[in-house]
C-alpha cells in the first residue's frame, strides 16, 4: 500500500513538475511572440510612412510614437436589424449607395493615399462658361479629393481666359484648346466624344480615375476617394426618390437614347458621373456613337447626352451610386432631406450664358 501511494504521489508529483514546465515554456513563447508581433508591427507603419530613412534616432522614436497613434480605432459596424425597407442602401445588384455616414473616410484615404492614386476632374469651359471656372476650382482646392493628387482638366476655346488659381501640391490644372458649336446642345453632346478622344490619348496616361462634372457649379462640402470606383454615377436630385414611370428616360424607339417604360434603375444626372478611365473612355465612346447615329437619322434626344448616359447605365450598371448630395439643386429638391450638399449649381440666367 505504501509504495503504491509512495508510486501514486511519485506520479502526481511528476505531473505537476511537467505542467509547471509546459505552462513556463508557453508563457516564454506567448512573450516572444508578442514582443516580435509588437514590433515588426510597429516597424510596418514606419516604413509605410517612409519616414525612418529621414529621421535621427530619437525623432524617429518620437514619430513612431505619433504614428501610432494614427491607428484607426471605430465603432464595429451595424447590421441594420430589422432591416427598413425605406432606407435603400445597396442596389440589387450590390452596388453601394453613397449618403453621409455610410462609410469611413479615414479608412477610405488612408487605402487610396498608399496607392497613390492621381484623379482626373473633367469641366468644359465653353463660351462664357469660363466665368463659372474661378468660382470651380477655387472650391475644388478646398473641397475636392483634399490630400490626394488631382489634375483639373479644362475644356475650353478660351485658353486665355483660364483664371489662376493658387493650386496646392500635387493638384495642376491642365487647359485642353477645344472647338465650340453654334448650339449649346450640340456643345453638351460633344462632351462625351471629347472625354472618349482624350481618355484614349492622355488620361490613360496620367490618371486613374476620371470624374466628369458640370463646370456651372461649386463644391460646398467634401468630395473624396468615397466616390471613386470602376463606375459610378449620382442619383439626379429632381428625381432621386421617383417611380421609374416619371424617369424623362428617351421615349421614342427611333432614338438609340430609347428605354422602355419597364426598364431602368435611376434617373442619373448628366453632370458627375465617373470612373476608371478605361470605363470613362468606353462610356463616353458608346454615348458618342449613339449620339451621331441618332444625327444621322435627324433625331435628338430629349436630353441630350443625359438621356445616352441613362440608356448607358440601364444596361452597363454602375458598381457605385452616389446620392444627390452630390449635384444638388435648391430649386430641385428639398434640402432637408440631406445631411450634405457637396456640390451645388450655381444660379445662372440660362439664355445669358449658353449661347454667347
Ligand atoms: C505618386 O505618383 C506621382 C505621379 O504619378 C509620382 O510623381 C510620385 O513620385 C508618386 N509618389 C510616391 C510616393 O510614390
Amino acid at each position: 500500500m505504501d509504495k503504491d501511494q509512495g508510486k501514486t504521489g511519485g506520479v502526481k508529483g511528476y505531473f505537476t513538475k511537467r505542467k509547471v514546465y509546459v505552462m513556463g515554456c508557453f508563457i516564454v513563447l506567448c512573450t516572444s511572440f508578442g514582443y516580435v508581433w509588437y514590433t515588426s508591427n510597429g516597424t510596418w507603419w514606419l516604413t509605410s510612412s517612409k519616414v525612418s530613412n529621414t529621421m535621427s534616432n530619437t525623432q524617429d522614436l518620437d514619430d513612431f510614437h505619433k504614428i501610432k497613434q494614427t491607428r484607426m480605432i471605430y465603432t464595429k459596424p451595424q447590421i441594420l436589424n430589422p432591416p427598413r425597407s425605406d432606407v435603400l442602401m445597396m442596389t440589387p445588384w450590390f452596388a453601394p449607395i453613397v449618403w453621409e455616414g455610410t462609410y469611413n473616410s479615414e479608412i477610405l484615404n488612408e487605402q487610396f493615399r498608399q496607392r497613390n492614386v492621381t484623379v482626373g476632374l473633367t469641366a468644359f469651359a465653353i463660351k462664357k462658361y469660363v466665368v463659372f471656372l474661378k468660382k470651380f476650382l477655387e472650391t475644388a482646392e478646398t473641397y475636392f479629393m483634399v490630400g490626394h493628387r488631382v489634375n483639373y482638366y479644362i475644356f475650353t476655346d478660351r485658353p486665355e481666359e483660364v483664371p489662376k488659381v493658387a493650386l496646392k501640391e500635387g493638384r495642376n490644372v491642365v487647359v485642353l484648346q477645344v472647338q465650340n458649336y453654334p448650339r449649346w446642345q450640340e456643345i453638351s453632346m460633344r462632351r462625351m466624344e471629347m472625354i472618349s478622344c482624350f481618355s484614349q490619348q492622355q488620361f490613360i496616361n496620367e490618371v486613374s480615375y476620371l470624374v466628369c462634372v458640370d463646370v456651372d457649379m461649386r463644391f460646398n462640402d467634401q468630395v473624396g476617394v468615397e466616390i471613386l470606383s470602376n463606375l459610378f454615377g449620382t442619383l439626379h436630385p429632381g428625381f432621386y426618390a421617383a417611380e421609374r414611370q416619371s424617369f424623362t428616360y428617351e421615349r421614342r424607339p427611333a432614338s438609340q437614347a430609347y428605354v422602355p417604360r419597364d426598364e431602368g434603375d435611376f434617373y442619373y444626372a448628366g453632370g458627375f458621373f465617373g470612373g476608371t478611365v478605361m470605363e470613362v473612355y468606353k462610356l463616353t465612346k458608346k454615348c458618342h456613337e449613339a449620339i451621331m447615329m441618332d444625327k444621322a437619322k435627324g433625331i435628338e434626344a430629349i436630353w441630350q447626352e443625359e438621356s445616352h448616359l441613362n440608356k448607358y447605365f440601364v444596361y452597363h450598371k454602375p458598381t457605385k451610386i452616389l446620392s444627390p448630395e452630390y449635384l444638388w439643386d435648391d430649386y430641385l429638391g428639398r434640402r432637408e432631406i440631406l445631411k450634405k450638399r457637396r456640390f451645388l449649381a450655381v444660379p445662372k440666367n440660362h439664355a445669358a450664358i449658353r449661347n454667347k
